[in-house]
């Protein structure tokens, strides 16, 4: 991305992030590719948006990690509700660099250190209540700082095409394309 979309979509989310009614400000769906070709969306916490792309924390190991592993391509969406816009990217997904991923760890809470180290992301378990079990007597027993296992870590979704949408009430809403275009990006508007 260009500087200038770079910060265009930051401000959008800085933004977001103000007054918006949601516990969870910064959750974006992302969607990977399953060996079946399946579309497989979930959300996670972005953390950052730069001339590379849209960062994510997870573990390297999960479900989407795997198809990540084996494909790239992956596409993240976001819906500000209480200031009326979208943001859809398409892309490819780069990991991170492990100081980047030290940065992000170092951000988190005991308690995520905690329920990151004692469990593998996807894997199946038995039960709700001998999951909390685990996970209480590892935190009892967790030392005062955990470092980040090498397992978890990051992707920014480096994009290809991005699309603004400024939603209106009715429904002529505004949508920017942005396409990549060797190195310079062009824009383009949708019909809504
Ligand atoms: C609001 C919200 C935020 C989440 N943030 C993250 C996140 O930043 N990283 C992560 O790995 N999972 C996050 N999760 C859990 C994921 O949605 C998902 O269940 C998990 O990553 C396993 O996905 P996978 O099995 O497809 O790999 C979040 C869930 C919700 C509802």
């Amino acid at each position: 991305m260009d500087e200038q979309l770079a910060n265009k979509i930051k401000q959008i989310w800085e933004s977001a992030k103000i007054n918006s009614p949601l516990t969870q400000k910064s959750a974006v769906c992302v969607s990977t590719i399953d060996s079946a070709g399946f579309p497989q969306s979930r959300f996670v916490d972005l953390k950052e948006i730069d001339q590379l792309g849209f960062t994510f924390c997870t573990s390297y190991n999960s479900e989407k990690g795997n198809h990540l592993s084996d494909n790239p391509k992956i596409s993240l969406v976001a819906w500000w509700d209480h200031i009326g816009y979208q943001v859809r990217v398409v892309g490819k997904a780069v990991t991170i660099s492990n100081e980047l991923a030290d940065k992000f760890w170092s951000t988190r809470s005991k308690e995520a250190h905690v329920a990151t180290t004692c469990f593998k992301q996807s894997k199946v378990w038995d039960s709700a209540d001998s999951m909390e079990n685990r996970y209480a007597s590892e935190l009892a027993a967790s030392p005062a700082s955990i470092a980040r296992p090498t397992s978890w870590g990051g992707y920014s979704v480096v994009p290809n095409s991005i699309e603004i949408l400024k939603f209106k009430a009715n429904r002529v809403h505004v949508r920017e394309q942005y396409l990549r275009d060797g190195t310079s990006w062009k824009m383009q508007l949708l019909q809504p």
